[in-house]
């Protein structure tokens, strides 16, 4: 049986931490499709074509050699890691991402990377709903939205990108709108998900969940 591990969730909702450790957990490769939308967007930027241009954005995405693996994002065979992280990117790529020819095309590479590894942990935002609306455990994180902030801003400092926690949270609201908004796999819990509320809960406790899940539909 192929396992799938759908983990979603806004920004700041502790979906990478909890994806790697589960992932960790498990010994199964992870996903983190969040990077992809982000190597697409910068290649957008580069080349200098509108972000609202779903044509242009699509033919980048098609034309460029993205590949995720052990937390390592390389485009066209560049490492671009630590550049899908900086402000620019950031600022766009829910512009990017909110068109439906981009996404066809990535979801069509998350789809292949899955049957390409035998399964895995996948994390992003349509997971659970479009990607593998058959995942074997499908989780939806929430944080509240001062804590999602204080984390984004935790992450800020720590790559030496000093901004105020305002912004971080004005920013964080901007884009939480438009992925929840887009006509288009809106950022939303699939049905059969659980939501875990990480606010309060210590990663550890919420990454067992999530594991004692998986085994139990494994052993099934
Ligand atoms: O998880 P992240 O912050 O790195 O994601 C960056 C953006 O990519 C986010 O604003 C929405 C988009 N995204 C998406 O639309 N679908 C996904 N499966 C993953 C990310």
């Amino acid at each position: 049986m192929t396992i799938v591990i759908a983990i979603d969730g806004p920004s700041g909702s502790g979906k990478s931490t909890v994806a790697r450790a589960v992932a960790a957990e498990l010994g199964r490769p992870v996903l983190d499709t969040g990077a992809m939308y982000r190597a697409v967007t910068l290649a957008v930027l580069e080349t200098g074509a509108a972000l609202d241009d779903a044509a242009a954005c699509a033919a980048i995405a098609r034309a460029s050699d993205i590949t995720v693996e052990n937390g390592v994002t390389m485009l066209d065979g560049r490492d671009v890691s630590s550049e899908i992280r900086g402000p620019l990117v950031t600022g766009a790529v829910s512009i990017v991402s909110a068109h439906p020819e981009v996404r066809e095309i990535l979801v069509a590479r998350q789809r292949a990377w899955v049957a390409r590894h035998g399964g895995g942990v996948v994390e992003g935002r349509d997971i659970g709903t479009v990607v593998f609306p058959d995942a074997t455990v499908k989780a939806f994180l929430v944080a509240s939205d001062d804590e999602r902030a204080r984390r984004r801003h935790r992450d800020e400092m720590a790559a030496a990108r000093a901004v105020a926690v305002e912004d971080v949270k004005a920013a964080l609201d901007r884009r939480d709108a438009i992925d929840t908004g887009r006509a288009v796999s809106p950022l939303r819990p699939a049905d059969d998900a659980i939501v875990i509320d990480t606010t309060k809960l210590d990663v550890d406790s919420v990454v067992a969940d999530v594991v004692s899940r998986a085994r139990s539909a494994e052993a099934r």
